[in-house]
């Protein structure tokens, strides 16, 4: 018999059933690849890697335009292979036997993951019915568990609603403990809701964000974090050498140095957010949830039959079925304008027929 750890054994997979869809809307990936310009830049850019070398001065380069960015130092950020793995090695570096780490509930589905391969122990804090945080039982939370770790994502997966910054800040006041402020979604929300400009207020706490979602690099697998440089340093020591590819690294590259080219995109899926949470709100049976993303959170009593209904139809999205708080809840990322009417169409349809 083999013996895998246990913390291993015990662990649940990430659990997306994935096929060709004709409409891939369960990720909340971008839908549609590098803007021409910045493509064109990326390939000339790849062509003159040196293959031969481990990635140094790449690293190094990127970091530096982040750091530039933010007037942060760059040994104020480190690079990961997606926040993932950021978000994996900080749940390492602060987890172990013993140890608890704190995270908001439903939250991002791999906290509890990351919890698990850690050995530590998870505290999941339940958000209010409106998927709100209550920022006391949150700090009670922390300090009852002396947690060595609290997570909170804002702009939140799967709810899409935003954690006031002041209730970050007063979090930050009111636990000791490392603080990690997971800003996936954040471009979508607006710079003026990020946690970075309090870091250097209060040196336990540390972001993380994405080059996956509003810049669409999600093939590239490029996030970063951004905290006190003792907090990098510790952190550093859980990757690997030399962990980041230099194709992924200088694609990242370009891709921060023309943001500004997303920026159209980054408003359109704004912008369909909104209007595609209009159109359902008057279908009736519908909740609709608020969101501050390129994604939706739908209630809906048959939800189960409507992802069957439209899974059927190659469109795919993110179906939560008997998941705990996200009970007949479906995710859905915003596509383009024409992929969004597609979907709305197709959810008319069942409401109409079955609903
Ligand atoms: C809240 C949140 N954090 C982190 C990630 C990880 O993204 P990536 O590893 O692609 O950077 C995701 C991906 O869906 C997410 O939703």
């Amino acid at each position: 018999m083999l013996k895998y750890r246990k913390g291993i054994s015990d662990m649940p997979a990430y659990d997306v059933a994935e096929r060709d869809w004709k409409l891939k809307l369960n990720a909340n990936e971008a839908p549609t690849s590098l803007p021409p310009l910045v493509e064109e830049r990326v390939l000339t850019r790849l062509s003159r890697v040196s293959f031969n070398r481990y990635p140094n001065h790449e690293l190094q380069d990127l970091g530096e335009q982040i750091a530039d960015q933010y007037k942060l130092r760059p040994e104020q950020i480190f690079l990961g292979n997606g926040s993932s793995e950021i978000i994996e090695k900080l749940f390492f570096a602060f987890g172990g036997s013993g140890h608890s780490i704190v995270y908001p509930e439903p939250s991002f589905s791999m906290y509890r993951i990351y919890v698990k391969a850690a050995d530590a122990k998870g505290v999941p804090v339940g958000l209010e019915e409106d998927y709100s945080l209550d920022r006391e039982k949150f700090v009670r939370a922390v300090r009852e568990s002396k947690a060595s770790l609290a997570v909170v994502c804002t702009p939140n997966n799967p709810t899409g609603n935003l954690i006031p910054l002041e209730d970050i800040e007063y979090i930050a006041q009111n636990i000791e403990c490392a603080f990690l402020v997971d800003e996936a979604y954040l471009e979508f929300a607006g710079e003026k809701e990020s946690a970075v400009p309090l870091l250097k207020k209060y040196p336990h706490l540390i972001v993380a964000r994405t080059f996956s979602k509003a810049y669409g690099l999600a093939a590239a697998r490029v996030g970063y974090m951004m905290a006190d440089a003792a907090i990098v340093e510790m952190t550093e020591k859980a990757f690997m050498p030399y962990h980041l590819n230099v194709l992924s690294l200088v694609t990242a590259d370009i891709v921060y140095q023309m943001r500004d080219e997303f920026l159209p995109r980054i408003y359109m899926l704004r912008d369909e957010c909104r209007r595609v949470g209009d159109a359902l709100k008057d279908m009736p049976g519908l909740t609709v949830y608020p969101s501050h993303t390129n994604f939706i959170l739908l209630k809906y009593a048959k939800a189960v039959e409507l992802n069957e209904y439209l899974t059927e139809r190659g469109i795919g999205v993110r179906s939560y079925g008997s998941a705990p708080r996200l009970e007949n809840c479906l995710r859905v990322s915003m596509g383009t304008r024409e992929e969004n009417d597609v979907w709305l169409k197709e959810v008319q349809r069942f409401i109409k027929e079955k609903g």
